[in-house]
């Protein structure tokens, strides 16, 4: 079969075998594949772009991800936490510029207790009509479930490669077998779960790639985030090459036309490798778009990955900016939560 066949059976039966994705990634088809997964993304999503706000509020981090910059081997990195309260009124910020989803996100931190972030849900849910989502990482069964009664809505916690040995390779600090049943008690918990992987890993393939896409499939995600790997000077990986944005183009259109529902962001580590590729997401795809809230003394220190220098505004501004950029290319601005999106 070529090529357009293949995306064309994929776009009807939502269905494919990891040869069909392989010749799909590997093949110069873009420009059809790309106009196909708008297609998909217009009649599924529709033509909103939903803004989410995240707070990034701890760069404290136990784990040792081989690719991350603020892994607990970089000992140059100055650490920070936002109080609960700082957290609080930063969301609150958010909320009247706007956003109706906030994103809290942090490395594996201990110092939030449970019962501290359980406060912090509950405070912010006391703000208004606002979807939480969380990512901070893996805990038990017993601990998510908690939260989830405290009132987050969702969670991300990315699979990050579906390669089982690349994956423990990457993280000596846990195993791919324990995120993967993170991701599946979210689910069981009710929550909205995002889950998503890097392209350009050191070690990856187009087959690990398809693989990652039908794992997607697999878990039934709500929200999947793709963003070339870019290597951190603080980092073992420091000397590998960054990922293909173009590579990540496609397979973000490959995910919307398998799966058609989950929601997906064009990633910020997109905007570092090629600017105009998170803008193109919007056209292969993508119906998401975050903006860091937290104050920019913090911003400063998440560096996940390099990035640039950040021209200070304030939350209004930046909405603001990324309100007429939407309108501009024809989108529409949500005004809802912007939950799950089911077929
Ligand atoms: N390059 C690209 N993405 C990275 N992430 C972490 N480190 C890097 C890096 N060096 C991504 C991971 C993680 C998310 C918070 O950021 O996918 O889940």
């Amino acid at each position: 079969m070529n090529t357009k066949k293949i995306i064309d059976k994929i776009v009807k039966t939502s269905q494919g075998s990891i040869d069909d994705l392989v010749n799909i990634l590997h093949s110069n088809c873009d420009a059809y594949l790309f106009k196909q997964a708008d297609q998909v993304r217009k009649k599924y999503c529709g033509d909103e772009i939903h803004l989410r706000a995240i707070i990034e509020f701890s760069n404290h981090c136990r784990c040792s991800c081989s690719y991350c910059g603020i892994n607990k081997q970089n000992t140059t990195l100055d650490r920070y936490r936002m109080p609960p309260e700082e957290i609080i009124d930063y969301a609150k910020k958010a909320y009247i510029s706007g956003y109706k989803t906030m994103v809290l996100q942090s490395g594996e931190d201990p110092w939030y207790t449970t019962e501290k972030i359980s406060y912090i849900l509950q405070e912010i849910k006391k703000l208004g009509d606002i979807a939480i989502t969380l990512s901070v990482g893996e805990r038990d069964y017993d601990i998510y479930k908690q939260w989830k009664l405290d009132g987050a809505d969702r969670f991300l916690i990315k699979h990050e490669t579906a390669d089982k040995a690349l994956y423990n390779s990457l993280h000596p600090h846990s195993s791919f077998k324990n995120r993967i049943k993170c991701l599946k008690n979210l689910k069981e918990l009710g929550y909205q779960i995002g889950s998503g992987f890097m392209i350009g890993l050191p070690g990856q393939t187009l087959e690990t790639m398809a693989k990652d896409i039908l794992l997607l499939k697999e878990l039934d995600v709500d929200m999947a985030g793709m963003g070339p790997f870019i290597s951190h000077p603080k980092t073992k990986l420091k000397n590998y090459p960054v990922g293909s944005s173009y590579l990540t183009l496609k397979a973000l259109a490959l995910t919307r036309i398998l799966l058609k529902r989950p929601h997906l962001p064009t990633t910020t580590a997109l905007e570092v490798t090629n600017i105009k590729d998170r803008e193109n997401a919007f056209y292969t795809g993508a119906n998401v778009i975050m903006r860091k809230v937290q104050p920019y003394k913090y911003r400063k220190l998440y560096e996940i990955y390099p990035n640039s220098t950040i021209h200070e505004k304030s939350i209004e501004e930046e909405r603001k900016e990324v309100e007429n950029y939407i309108k501009m290319i024809g989108r529409k601005v949500s005004i809802t939560r912007g939950d799950s999106i089911e077929l």
